[in-house]
């Protein structure tokens, strides 16, 4: 047994597997889908073949000819890692394996109808990564190992679906396609339609990707649809902040090589959605809170499109190279930031993160291992160490080589990385001899053993260098002893100038400082949720409690993680603050049944360790 990734029981003496099928059965009434998962390894194999799973129930394991059973066994409980799901196999090509999900699937987000904007019709939709996939289907859950597959989604009639995979076509159930997860009748039912999909380039499971619910979609590029609800003033909005994203995807070719995917759709879903953007290949999954009318959105979209290139083509080979995937993203971010927004967004976008890593050693001052880009993250549930790190920390280094050799060397070299790993997962080994066999010398230049191996932030890390980061910072400073900015200070600042002015100012400021800004400003009703929680971060911490009701208003209409891990947190750490602890947990109480199961389990985490 020789496992390649901490956070999958896939065993690397194994076959990967190359290709799945996949049928779904969805029932909104129980929260459940039953699924047939046919997997294929590339030749005929003998032995144990262990699968990942969580909280599945397992009918049936089948060879897929004959339907004759195939012995199995599941594994005792592993709290992060979930169930091992073994079969033996005497010279099978596939493997059959008919199952159920449970209503609390880590992955998926069932939405009644009231939880929608529509209120008429439910919702269901994933988020697989890091290790989620496995509870909605037995896999190899490692990005070690990269499939093709095909999948068949039978869902409500007035229903439609998407995936991050093409899609083939919408049709009536036909019979006996069921392939066992239903009886006939009922997958043909009147009223039921099946969306019909392939992925045929090789992704990790963490991509896999569906959503279903009353959509619609605007077009807004030529290879570019915005879906969301089926609600004009969602999508209207939606194509309006979302118009600039043919010219991303140009400039992100001119600089990564071609867009391998062919499609780049955008998926905007319901206000609970954990993160602010999911990578899905083909089709982005975002959160609504990027739709401020001001086409900053922009800046969410050209991050999960530089994904495209680095993550989807090129991926990290398991979570401890995390920094693979979203430091070469955030660097990938910034230069078509640079190239449509201009030098000085970009340099805001460099401070707000600078800010953002400068806090997170504060956050892992007593566990310094999550300070590295390389990780030990065995034994650690990739969800609960998630954090700026791998984004800031991995950009700086990127940025420090790009110093180091000069943008044009570095943009070549970047270029022949893609090239030469796409559709490859690898370590941060694999890039550091890509480096030095491409980068003669590099090694005696820039300590890439502390930059990769060693913990906190490097003395060659810098801050951006900008008139407008500089001018935002020394205001910052300035309020601390008691100054405000003018009017005519901040005459132009959007959302990301006061994010950024908010991040600089201290964590303890006086409850009249905190009134008297917003009664100037107005922060607290901001429609920008960046500013707006920067905002009530600062009112927690000096205990303003008239705005407690603002506080609790946020934590009720949005699931973003960004957004719910520093209110929870500003709230109930520390001591002297009982009162805050017994209404982050009445909130929460309240509120969890909106939030998706993983924003559930990371506030619930929070609440556990302080509460
Ligand atoms: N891939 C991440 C989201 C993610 C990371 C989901 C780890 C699950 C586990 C995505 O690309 C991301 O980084 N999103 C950011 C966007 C931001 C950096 C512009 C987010 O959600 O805030
Ligand atoms: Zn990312």
């Amino acid at each position: 047994m020789a496992p390649v990734d901490p956070h999958s029981f896939t065993d690397s003496t194994h076959p990967l597997t190359t290709h799945i099928s996949l049928t779904f059965y969805f029932d909104f009434p129980s929260s459940t889908i039953s699924t047939a998962t046919l997997l294929t390894l590339p030749t005929p194999y003998t032995g144990p073949l262990i699968l990942d799973t969580r909280s599945l129930s397992i009918t049936s394991v089948l060879e897929p000819l004959s339907l004759s059973p195939l012995p199995f066994t599941l594994s005792q409980l592993d709290p992060i890692l979930g169930q091992s799901l073994t079969v033996s196999l005497s010279n099978h090509t596939q493997i059959l394996i008919l199952s159920k999900t449970c209503p609390s699937s880590s992955a998926l987000q069932w939405l009644t109808p009231p939880q929608t904007f529509n209120k008429t019709h439910p919702f269901v939709y994933t988020q697989c990564q890091s290790i989620h996939a496995r509870s909605i289907f037995p896999c190899q859950d490692t990005p070690a190992a990269r499939v093709k597959y095909a999948a068949k989604l039978n869902i409500p009639r007035e229903l439609s679906g998407v995936m991050s995979a093409r899609h083939v076509e919408r049709r009536p159930p036909v019979m006996s396609e069921g392939q066992g997860v239903c009886e006939d009748s009922v997958w043909c039912g009147d009223d039921r339609v099946v969306e019909e999909f392939v992925m045929e380039q090789p992704i990790p499971p963490y991509l896999f990707a569906f959503a279903v619910g009353e959509l619609g979609f605007r077009e807004v590029g030529p290879r570019t649809k915005v879906y969301g609800e089926a609600v004009s003033e969602v999508l209207d909005a939606a194509a309006m902040e979302f118009a600039g994203t043919e010219e991303m995807i140009q400039v992100g070719e001119k600089l990564f090589g071609p867009y391998d995917w062919e499609r780049f759709d955008l998926l905007v879903l319901p206000p609970s959605f954990p993160y602010g953007g999911m990578e899905n290949p083909r089709m982005v999954f975002l959160t609504p809170t990027v739709i401020k009318g001001d086409a900053s959105g922009a800046q969410v979209v050209a991050h999960e499109l530089a994904h495209s290139w680095t993550g989807n083509l090129i991926t990290n080979k398991n979570n401890d190279h995390f920094w693979l995937n979203e430091g070469f993203t955030t660097y990938a971010e910034r230069r078509i930031v640079e190239a449509v927004q201009g030098e000085d967004i970009a340099a805001l976008n460099i401070g707000i993160g600078w800010r953002g890593l400068v806090e997170e050693m504060e956050r892992f001052k007593d566990n310094m291992e999550f300070t590295k880009l390389r990780t030990n993250q065995a034994g650690i549930d990739p969800d609960d160490v998630y954090s700026q790190v791998p984004y800031e920390k991995g950009f700086q280094f990127l940025w420090r080589i790009e110093r180091q050799i000069g943008r044009p060397a570095f943009d070549d070299f970047l270029k022949k990385y893609i090239a030469t790993f796409k559709f490859q997962s690898i370590d941060t080994d694999m890039f550091l001899d890509f480096l030095k066999a491409n980068v003669p010398g590099i090694e005696n230049e820039i300590d890439l053993k502390l930059w990769t191996e060693g913990t906190g932030i490097p003395p060659d890390a810098m801050e951006p260098v900008s008139n407008i980061y500089s001018k935002i910072v020394s205001l910052a400073n300035e309020f601390k002893l008691g100054r405000m900015p003018r009017e005519d200070e901040v005459a132009d600042w959007k959302g990301q100038e006061w994010e950024l002015y908010l991040e600089n100012l201290p964590k303890s400021v006086e409850a009249s400082q905190v009134t008297a800004l917003d009664a100037r400003y107005h922060l607290s009703e901001s429609k920008d949720y960046e500013v707006r929680v920067g905002f009530l971060q600062l009112a927690i911490s000096a205990r303003c409690r008239d705005y407690y009701g603002v506080v609790e208003k946020t934590l009720k209409e949005v699931g973003r993680m960004k957004y719910l891990r520093p209110l929870y947190t500003t709230l109930v750490q520390g001591a002297g603050n009982e009162e805050e602890k017994v209404f982050a947990r009445r909130v929460f109480t309240e509120a969890c049944d909106c939030y998706h199961p993983i924003a559930q389990g990371v506030a619930e985490a929070i609440l556990a360790k302080h509460a």
